[in-house]
């Protein structure tokens, strides 16, 4: 809301201001939640108020595309939580991500993105972009050298995530703070996997934080959402930008966020855990050729992320044994875990990134990013993970035959 000066810095625990955060003075009748203000428009009682509200003496509601009570109260909760000055939400992930990239580039801008950043951010960065005439450079996950060696006069910004999607790997902030600082860039992280709760990457000077808010903070695989996060400043230019173009959040979708956002620290604390559980036991199956969790010592970038990290987040991905084949009948004989794209929701959901997301490519193509016959990917939700461990076993010994 306009001429809000709402203090956020987080003072008390995470747990807490998940529940208590950015609500204050936007509830009604004394009701302990905050209200679905759904309404696409605002009406002023008279001139005098439309004068103070365009002279901005009085901070207060036009139109719904520029922001409803609702939306505040989630934007004003997630600054908070990730220690950010200002926040935005947008109905998507990829809403938040494609405004952003807009609104900061201009044509003649250079962008370095890392190169397993999610895949839908790389096809517009690396197809769109460059149809707005701006060009864009992808480096390997992990090369800071080939990242520094990318960055020329003209770059804007470097666009990153981490963990990543489906291997977890982790991109180390601290080189990304001396990048940042030597080479004046923007940075934006994707931190959609870690959440506010293990990675606060504001605290090591990265500009910008996005999330999919679809995943863990609305956490129950049931609206859409984005989320932009960092100084006013820069935040204010994709209003700005948000303003014109739309892409905003329905106040319905931004209630059942809101709600999520009260108990995220608490599936997440508790899909981690179970995420650890799994990870572990998988590793030690003697029909599993492979795990990658950063939560495992064998994970390339454990030393890392146990460094920058509160915790390991709750997607596992694995190689198991045998053909494209056995890989069906594994999925095929799952009882009680969904298969289906996505994470952080309730519901554990697995997906074999081969025939679901990348589908559209040759194999020769899959194999040369990564994404073999035998690669799943597990998202755990809240269900017991005696129960999952159950269920992948009997998968995995049905399939073997
Ligand atoms: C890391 C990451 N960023 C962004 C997105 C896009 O988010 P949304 O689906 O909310 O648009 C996804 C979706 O899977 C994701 O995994």
């Amino acid at each position: 809301m306009p001429g809000d000066s709402h203090a956020n810095r987080r003072k008390r625990s995470l747990y807490t201001e998940a529940v208590h955060a950015g609500e204050r003075e936007l509830k009604f009748a004394d009701a302990i939640t905050v209200p679905i203000v759904q309404t696409s428009t605002f009406t002023f009682k008279d001139c005098d108020t439309i004068q103070r509200y365009t002279s901005k003496q009085l901070a207060r509601y036009e139109y719904g595309r520029y922001g409803t009570p609702t939306q505040t109260a989630v934007e004003r909760k997630l600054a908070v939580l990730d220690g950010a000055e200002d926040c935005l939400l947008f109905d998507s992930g990829m809403g938040a991500i494609t405004s952003t990239l807009l609104a900061l580039l201009s044509k003649g801008d250079h962008v370095v993105l890392t190169d397993d950043v999610y895949g839908q951010t790389m096809r517009f960065a690396t197809q769109h972009l460059p149809r707005f005439g701006v060009a864009c450079t992808v480096v390997k996950m992990g090369d800071y050298q080939a990242m520094e060696s990318a960055i020329n006069k003209k770059t804007k910004l470097i666009f990153t995530e981490s963990p990543t999607n489906p291997y977890l790997n982790i991109i180390d902030l601290e080189r990304m703070r001396e990048i940042r600082k030597r080479r004046g860039c923007l940075t934006i992280i994707d931190s959609t996997f870690a959440t506010p709760l293990f990675q606060r990457p504001l605290e090591w000077d990265m500009d910008l934080v996005i999330h999919s808010a679809t995943k863990y903070l609305a956490g129950h695989n049931d609206v859409l959402a984005g989320a932009l996060l960092g100084t006013r400043h820069l935040v204010d230019q994709v209003r700005d930008y948000q303003r014109a173009t739309g892409s905003v959040t329905d106040p319905h979708a931004c209630y059942l966020l809101l709600r999520g956002i009260k108990t995220f620290p608490l599936r997440v604390k508790f899909q981690t855990n179970s995420a650890q559980i799994v990870a572990e036991h998988l590793e030690q199956h003697p029909e599993i050729r492979r795990v990658f969790y950063p939560g495992l010592p064998s994970h390339p970038q454990h030393e890392i992320a146990k460094a920058q990290m509160d915790g390991y987040g709750g997607v596992v991905s694995f190689w198991i044994k045998g053909d494209l084949a056995r890989a069906k009948r594994f999925l095929d004989a799952l009882r009680s875990i969904h298969i289906g794209p996505s994470l952080g929701g309730v519901e554990t959901l697995i997906t074999h990134p081969a025939m679901v997301t990348y589908y559209r490519i040759t194999r020769k193509e899959r194999y040369a990013l990564g994404i073999t016959d035998q690669l799943f990917r597990l998202a755990l939700g809240v269900e017991d993970p005696m129960d999952l461990m159950e269920d992948l076993d009997q998968a995995l010994a049905k399939s073997a035959k």
